[in-house]
């Protein structure tokens, strides 16, 4: 028990660092207050473009990474099962990046840090997931919509690939966080108001 809350705790603490945050302020840029004032990679691209917004989606899906490693790392100290350790890490880390210590308890949406950590932990679930967004986005150009999809994908895949049980309930959690923390981009998907790539609109 003492090494699982040790990787939720390191999952959170490092989920909670905002690279969206920390990239705009070092260009003089309130992330929350520009484009639809979410602090992830979709918004930093938005209002710094591609370099910006491509760094910190690998470093956003890198404290998935980190979450997951950390976990399985803890998990081989105490002769526990890596996969269930990576899992916690991981909701750890989701939890400090959309909830974060250093913002208050705000945050991003989750998803680039769910791709880095589940490419990690189940990398075909994450694979079609990754495939999907893609199809999407190219489609309807909605980054949003794209992330909707890919979210609602994981269980259904993992359930599909019969992944183990934590990985599935795991996958259950994070197409629901998705879902919730994308909840003022289905309205504006709703009233077809959602900002397309290249636009901006505040929400
Ligand atoms: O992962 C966030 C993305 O799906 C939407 O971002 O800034 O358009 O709300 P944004």
């Amino acid at each position: 028990y003492v090494i699982s809350l040790f990787s939720l705790l390191a999952g959170y603490l490092i989920g909670s660092i905002s690279f969206a945050v920390l990239i705009t302020r070092a260009k003089g840029v309130d992330i929350f207050s520009v484009g639809s004032g979410n602090p992830g990679a979709t918004n930093v691209l938005r209002v710094l473009g591609k370099p910006y917004g491509y760094t910190c989606f690998l470093l956003d899906a890198f404290k998935g990474v980190a979450a997951v490693l950390i976990g399985r790392g803890l998990s081989l100290q105490a002769g526990l099962d890596p996969q269930l350790l990576g899992i916690i890490g991981l909701l750890g880390a989701i939890l400090g990046h959309s909830f974060s210590l250093f913002l208050k308890f705000k945050g991003g949406k989750g998803v680039a840090t769910t791709v880095g950590g589940l490419f990690t932990l189940l990398p075909l679930v994450m694979l079609i997931g990754a495939i999907l967004w893609l199809i999407v986005f190219l489609i309807s150009r909605y980054v949003s919509l794209a992330s909707l999809v890919l979210g609602v994908s994981l269980p259904v895949s993992a359930f599909f690939l019969k992944s183990d049980q934590a990985s599935f309930w795991l996958c259950v959690f994070l197409a629901i966080l998705i879902l919730v923390r994308h909840r003022a981009n289905i309205q504006r998907l709703l009233a077809g108001t959602e900002n397309r790539a290249g636009r901006s609109r505040k929400s």
